[in-house]
């Protein structure tokens, strides 16, 4: 075990990869199109403008049971999960969300059975493989969020700090990648930095914006909508910090069946809520705006 008590001894091996296991640079794709995407209607019936969340995180829940049921073993529901998660990625990307934050491991996690860990860090590998130009040349930038060290295999570390290299001047959307990923872990995390900084004498009081530089990515903007799939209404240790005044939405979708009509149709429930931040219900207007 670590000290922050993860277990270091499972060997999560090689092999089941497509070859060769790195992603493409900007050099080798020099002058790839950034192509526009078709609007699809998938937009008809929302409000447009402030009233789309800009930050949407998604617990990718129900992989599994969606395979039980089927009579699949749970990996099987883990590899069906792809295409829902770039089929919400082409409608964030078609309905102006600006970041989309997705739940991919947890530092908890670690805990499921050792060939189901196995099979998760193989697939979140060759996901990346596989997936990093389709993202690049839809002008995503992707960021990953959670603990890099032991026991993340060093070969993902290493295509993960490629994909964010080449996809980190883009500006249409960000993905990020909650892997390894802990709220408190990450609280910890920023509490030894600061803790650090202020025996160190450059810090000399401590403010909400002092922890929240400390954060794994500082410029991540607020969860504006936190949507689980899979029935379970429970927020799991997911950015309890940026998630504060989030909304939240709860669909008995497994997963595997979300796509981007799920997305807009949780946007939809979200355009009808009232945030408040605090303030009185007569001092605010709700998501969609006055008069709508
Ligand atoms: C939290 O529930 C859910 C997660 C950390 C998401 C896990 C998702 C995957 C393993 C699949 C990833 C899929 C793709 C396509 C990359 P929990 O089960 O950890 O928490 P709980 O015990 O409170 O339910």
């Amino acid at each position: 075990m670590t000290d922050d008590g993860i277990d270091e001894g499972i060997d999560y091996g090689g092999g089941e990869l497509p070859s060769p296991g790195r992603v493409s640079t900007r050099h080798e794709r020099a002058g790839a199109a950034k192509l526009p995407r078709p609007a699809t209607g998938l937009a008809d019936g929302l409000t447009a403008g402030d009233a789309v969340p800009k930050h949407v995180a998604i617990i990718m829940d129900g992989n599994g049971r969606w395979a039980n049921a089927q009579g699949l073993p749970r990996n099987a529901g883990h590899a069906a999960g792809e295409s829902a998660l770039f089929d919400t990625i082409e409608g964030a990307l078609e309905l102006g969300v600006e970041q989309v934050t997705v739940y991919a491991f947890s530092t908890e996690n670690w805990r499921r059975p050792a060939e189901e860990v196995r099979f998760l860090m193989n697939f979140n590998e060759s996901l990346l493989i596989r997936r990093a130009d389709d993202l690049d040349d839809r002008d995503v930038r992707v960021r990953f969020i959670g603990r890099r060290g032991r026991p993340v295999p060093k070969r993902l570390v290493r295509l993960i700090e490629d994909t964010e290299a080449l996809t980190r001047d883009n500006t249409r959307m960000t993905l990020c990648i909650a892997f390894n990923y802990g709220g408190h872990a990450e609280l910890v995390d920023a509490a030894r930095r600061l803790a650090e900084d202020f025996a160190a004498g450059s810090l000399k009081r401590i403010t909400e914006e002092d922890l929240a530089a400390r954060l794994y990515d500082p410029e991540m903007p607020p969860v504006d909508l936190l949507i689980r799939t899979s029935g379970e209404q429970r927020t799991s240790n997911y950015l309890p910090w940026q998630a504060a005044y989030a909304e939240l939405v709860f669909t008995d979708l497994a997963w595997p069946d979300f796509d981007r009509r799920s997305l807009r149709d949780c946007i939809a429930l979200y355009q009808q809520r009232e945030r408040r931040f605090g303030k009185a219900v007569d001092q605010v207007v709700k998501v969609r705006g006055k008069g709508d």
